[in-house]
């Protein structure tokens, strides 16, 4: 198995009217709500809201629970909001009684301590706005000149989840997280939002640049730290006291490289030969002109992956795949689903294939063979990178040499870590120093007419590393000179050296290598 790697309210009316007009069945609340709470003035409240309110039992009791199954306060009921106005007046209503009742959003209700209940009150579950948004639910901004300045303008009720996958498809993440992600953006505001990248971006709160709020007074209000000031700083932690947060307007920043190189190098942490964990781990890019690995990918989808292409120019892909058998056939999905989880790929776009073994290790060559190759002269570099300097690589060849010379090419450009102890450093093959380091091979069937543009190129990337210091090494190295040679072997050039002298003292074999050149001098003593 190969598996590839974002109302308004129609007619007003009286509450008291409320009770004789509405049915049965709202009537037992409203009953209780009138009978509970007296009115002191006549607020117009819309036919809406009790239409919306739910008091079944089941919805009760949903509501009288939390993650924390120990407090359980029951509601009068649950408003299933299908607008905003909708919270401002049911807020509004309250407001408006001698006795008002007790107002509660609800996010996820991942409070374990009924912080998001309302005994004998009422229940605001915020999911169902879902329905009012139109599945706008999330909306990004990108700011193309400076990432850093992108945003997400973001319902309250809004999963976390759900804001980082709509952002991932522009490229771009939320900066602070917590450690669920199946919390409600309103629901960590109200707290702090704390976790791993609260020491480098501050907590969820500090990333916050606007927020609509509804206040305890029925008043939807936008607020920053410019205009409403004390609104805006009062709700941020602020434990839901003083309003519930419709909108967020969310900092965003750069979903950079490191997310994938990151995830590369995480998949092959796991590389026991007992451990649950891919069998196979490579990757490639997806470049503008570069006719790209796409007999994976179903048909219908093409244009969906290369509208992605477009609106980012790369695109870069993992290929994993996890062996199964008829012994283990049954818990692979489980099996796969649980080690992709936490991958920061793009969401739906993730394409799986069952394949024989070997037809998945002879996948290469069946896609060469699709494009038309092996036909033609190579342009092909491969080349080891330490694993330190990778998103140089992105910056500096992906992106700077080969998407911006669009040169049209028939190949792949083959990305994947390595880890080091899997290897012997007694052994001749140069590798460079660090624990991690990836394979980058820029592989390209050209025509003779082409060659030397393409040539130049390769040569314009290894001028790049040399520049820069990068202290690669070149897999399948050619035309070098002596002192090329020395460096590129380093610490075991001298080994290497011996051993030729030792086993082939007269420079006879592979001289294709260009390493020595044969030994005549000895006949000529
Ligand atoms: C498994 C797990 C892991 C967690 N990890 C972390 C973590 O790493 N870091 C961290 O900071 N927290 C963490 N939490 C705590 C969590 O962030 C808070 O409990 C948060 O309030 C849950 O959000 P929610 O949407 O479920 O809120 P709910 O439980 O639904 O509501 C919490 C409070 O917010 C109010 N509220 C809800 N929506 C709104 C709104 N739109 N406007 C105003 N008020 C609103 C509610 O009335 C209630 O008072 C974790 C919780 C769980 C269960
Ligand atoms: C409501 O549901 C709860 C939990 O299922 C149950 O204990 C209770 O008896 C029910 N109440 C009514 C009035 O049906
Ligand atoms: C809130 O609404 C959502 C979506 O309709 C639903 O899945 C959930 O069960 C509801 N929660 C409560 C407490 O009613
Ligand atoms: C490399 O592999 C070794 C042996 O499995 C392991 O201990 C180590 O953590 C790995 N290094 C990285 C960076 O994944
Ligand atoms: C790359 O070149 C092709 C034509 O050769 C052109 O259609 C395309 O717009 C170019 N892309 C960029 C990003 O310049
Ligand atoms: C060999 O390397 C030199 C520079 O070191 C370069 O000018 C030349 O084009 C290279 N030849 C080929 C075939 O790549």
């Amino acid at each position: 198995m190969a598996r590839f790697s974002i109302l308004e309210n129609v007619s007003l009316i009286l509450l008291i009217n409320l009770v004789i007009i509405t049915t049965t069945t709202t009537t037992v609340l409203t009953n209780e709500i009138i009978t509970t709470y007296q009115s002191c003035s006549a607020f117009h409240a819309s036919m809406e809201i009790s239409n919306d309110l739910d008091y079944d039992n089941s919805t009760l009791t949903l509501a009288s629970t939390d993650y924390g199954l120990k407090i359980h306060e029951k509601p009068l009921a649950v408003l299933e909001p299908t607008s905003i106005t909708e919270i401002s007046e049911l807020i509004k209503v309250s407001n408006s009684l001698c006795t008002p009742f007790t107002i509660a959003a609800r996010g996820q209700a991942h409070s374990v301590y009924g912080q998001a209940m309302a005994r004998e009150g009422i229940v605001v579950n915020m999911t169902h706005l879902n329905g009012y948004r139109h599945g706008k639910g999330v909306v990004i901004f990108r700011d193309e000149k400076d990432p850093w300045n992108s945003y997400a303008d973001v319902g309250g009720e809004q999963v976390w989840d759900d804001v980082l996958n709509a952002a991932l498809e522009y490229g771009l993440t939320p900066l602070s997280f917590t450690d669920s992600l199946g919390t409600s953006v309103g629901g960590t505001l109200v707290n702090a939002g704390i976790g791993a990248q609260v020491f480098k971006f501050g907590p969820q709160i500090a990333n916050v640049y606007e927020l609509d709020v509804i206040t305890g007074k029925g008043d939807l209000k936008t607020c920053s730290a410019e205009k409403n000031s004390k609104l805006f700083y009062g709700v941020l932690g602020g434990l839901g006291q003083f309003g519930i947060i419709t909108r967020a307007r969310i900092a965003l920043g750069p979903a950079d490289f490191s997310a994938y190189s990151k995830d590369q190098e995480y998949l092959i942490s796991l590389n026991g030969r007992n451990d649950n964990a891919f069998d196979a781990v490579e990757g490639f890019l997806m470049i503008n002109q570069w006719p790209n690995i796409i007999d994976f990918f179903p048909t219908q989808d093409l244009p969906r992956i290369n509208s992605l292409l477009a609106q980012h120019n790369i695109l870069y892909v993992l290929e994993l795949a996890k062996y199964y058998d008829d012994s283990t056939q049954d818990q692979i999905d489980q099996d796969v689903e649980r080690l992709v989880m936490g991958l920061k790929y793009v969401p739906t776009f993730k394409y799986e294939k069952d394949l024989l073994y070997q037809n998945f290790l002879h996948r290469s060559e069946s896609a060469a063979a699709g494009q038309g190759l092996p036909g033609g002269p190579k342009s092909w570099l491969d080349t080891f990178v330490p694993g330190s300097r990778i998103s140089d690589v992105n910056e500096g060849v992906f992106k700077n040499i080969i998407f911006k010379q669009n040169l049209s090419a028939n190949g792949i450009i083959l990305i994947f870590p390595m880890n080091r102890t899997k290897w012997n450093d007694k052994m001749s093959v140069a590798i460079p120093d660090e624990e991690v380091f990836y394979l980058v091979s820029v592989l390209q069937a050209v025509t003779y007419d082409t060659l030397k543009i393409f040539d130049d190129q390769k040569n314009q990337i290894l001028k790049f590393y040399k520049d820069s210091g990068i202290g690669i090494k070149q897999y399948l190295p050619r035309n070098k000179t002596h002192e090329e040679w020395i460096e590129h072997f380093g610490s075991k050039w001298q080994k290497f050296e011996e051993a030729k002298n030792k086993f082939d003292p007269k420079r006879i074999l592979a001289p294709g290598q260009g390493i020595f050149q044969l030994n005549n001098k000895i006949c000529m003593l």
